[in-house]
């Protein structure tokens, strides 16, 4: 049992630290409240609150928090601040408008400790946005044009897998988002799921994001644990960083020395490595130009496939509970390109609601619908609210993408929404790939991925749920979401053209 002592010292210890949090508080916020929020308890703050995500999900959570609590609250736990954001309004003003001290990613210490080179994970700051110029001169949008081929190929070989084998239409879509990127980032093709750089890259994903989960480790919301022996109790995640450090290692090296070997043999076709080491470090003006074209290099798979996924993923539901978007979808790609072809690049200016179809999906159901946080370099104020340094700020997307002031219906799927008859709509895309100078660097190779590959399927195939499972109500970001449905071609014509196609793409191989 506690000594009386010990009690008087505990709530010593516990009444000093509340004092001085109010007291540092009020030094530093001039006397401002912070954004409201739920009520919490002392020291843990909103721990009790903090929803787990199962019984709803969190975005929905948040945007019913917001009309409690106003489009800007926060929640708090051992003195770390969330404030999460529901409004475009409060996106703009902070994220965009303030993007120079809203730009740092999460101060948790395993984020901290397992960047190390892997930009994603960055602050922002001077070595960060070496990093950008780079991967921005690579992926701007004249750049990706140069990778329409590959989505193009990719896109026709898909379809003969889905001829092949339509039950298993979510890893035929796995393998072409893993070779769009594979191929577009060092040229390597991949043929199959057991692709070596396909495996470590997987093998990499599931710790990168549990590193950057503010909520994951002790350490995170108790820093000093870092400076403590490995016996002590909360330092366990030791063993976990070097995991982390060493898959970063691999995805970075494995693919570099093939690239290197094949360029050295003239063995390669254009891609965003052997472009950019062409550029001879005239990109950033530095020494170590290749090791940022490596590192950077290293983190597009396990950036782009999931999301690239999860987005297709959406497309096909919204057709197979919308089968009246589907059809006028079909009308539109058989007047613009036909039977006697499948669609290209070439045909995207004609396609007007093939475009609404995309922006659309990314609206109605964005697959990060949280986005990735950013924090608080400094002490700011936003109306009349005091947001402290290192406040973790996490944008409500899919607030913002529902809210029926600009996409009124915002449950519904209703690519017409996008023809010009509701000026007050902001491009999706403003919101789905996140905000300002931490916005996706892959966003418009991101946007014609899924734009090709909606055309290809649609002109191809009818999607037919399948009547014994019941389709889920949205897909959310993550390995293996998937669901039944059935792919059925649309005549024994486009068959024969699908199959041609990929003959000739096997050929020129
Ligand atoms: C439809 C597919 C995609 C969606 C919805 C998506 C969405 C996002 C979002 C929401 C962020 C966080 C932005 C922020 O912090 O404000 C992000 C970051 C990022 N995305 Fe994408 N993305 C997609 C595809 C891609 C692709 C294809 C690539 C690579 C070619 C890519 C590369 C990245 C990288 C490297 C970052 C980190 C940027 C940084 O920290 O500065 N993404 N993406």
């Amino acid at each position: 049992m506690a000594s009386p002592m010990s009690a008087l010292l505990f709530l010593a210890l516990v009444s000093g630290l509340l004092v001085y949090r109010w007291a540092n508080h009020r030094r530093r916020s001039g006397g401002l409240p912070y954004p409201p929020g739920p009520k919490g308890d002392p020291i843990i703050g909103n721990l009790r609150q903090l929803p787990d995500g199962k019984k709803q999900p969190l975005h929905i959570t948040y945007k019913e928090w917001s009309k409690k609590y106003g489009d800007v609250f926060s929640i708090e736990s051992f003195g770390n601040r969330v404030v999460v954001l529901n409004s475009a309004h409060a996106t703009n003003e902070l994220l965009e408008k303030r993007g120079n001290i809203y730009s740092d990613r999460n101060p948790g210490v395993i984020r901290r400790l397992s960047t190390n080179h892997h930009f994603p994970g960055m602050d922002y700051d001077e070595e960060f946005r070496t990093y950008r110029k780079v991967v921005n001169a690579a992926f701007n949008p004249s750049a990706v044009k140069d990778y329409g081929i590959i989505q193009e190929e990719e896109t026709y070989e898909t379809l003969e897998h889905l001829l092949d084998s339509p039950e298993k239409w979510f890893l035929h879509m796995r393998r072409s988002a893993g070779s769009v990127i594979l191929r577009v980032t060092y040229d390597h093709k991949v043929r199959a799921l057991d692709d070596h750089l396909v495996e470590i890259n997987e093998a990499a994903i599931p710790n990168n994001l549990r590193a950057v989960t503010p909520t994951a480790f002790v350490v995170n919301f108790v820093p000093w644990l870092q400076y403590m022996p490995d016996w002590f109790p909360g330092t366990a995640y030791r063993p976990f960083v070097k995991e982390v450090l060493d898959g970063h290692m691999r995805i970075r090296d494995t693919p570099w020395v093939e690239l290197k070997e094949r360029m050295a043999k003239g063995a390669i076709k254009p891609c965003y490595a052997s472009r950019l080491l062409e550029m001879k470090g005239q990109i950033t003006g530095s020494d170590d130009e290749e090791y940022v074209i490596k590192a950077s290099a290293g983190v597009m798979y396990g950036a782009a496939v999931d999301t690239t996924l999860g987005t297709m993923a959406s497309f096909i539901l919204a057709m197979l509970l919308y089968p009246e978007c589907q059809k006028k979808l079909q009308a539109e790609l058989d007047s613009v390109v036909g039977t006697n072809r499948l669609p290209t690049f070439a045909d995207e200016d004609h396609l007007p609601y093939l475009r609404y179809c995309v922006l659309e999906t990314l609206r109605w159901n964005p697959v990060a619908p949280l986005g990735l946080s950013h924090a608080a370099s400094q002490d700011d104020v936003y109306e009349g609210m005091f947001i402290p340094k290192g406040s973790i700020m996490v944008a409500n997307q899919w607030a913002i993408l529902h809210d029926e002031n600009m996409y009124p219906d915002p449950m519904k799927f209703w690519p017409e929404r996008w023809d010009g008859r509701f000026p007050q709509a902001r491009d999706a895309r403003l919101y789905a790939f996140g905000f300002n100078r931490r916005m996706c660097p892959g966003r418009h190779l991101a946007y014609r991925s899924v734009l090709i590959m909606a055309a290809n399927i649609v002109s191809s195939f009818t999607l037919v749920p399948d009547e014994k499972s019941p389709l889920p109500a949205n897909v959310s970001l993550g390995t293996g979401q998937t669901f039944k449905c059935n792919f059925v071609v649309r005549s024994p014509e486009r068959a024969a053209l699908i199959r041609s196609t990929a003959a000739s793409l096997d050929a020129s191989d």
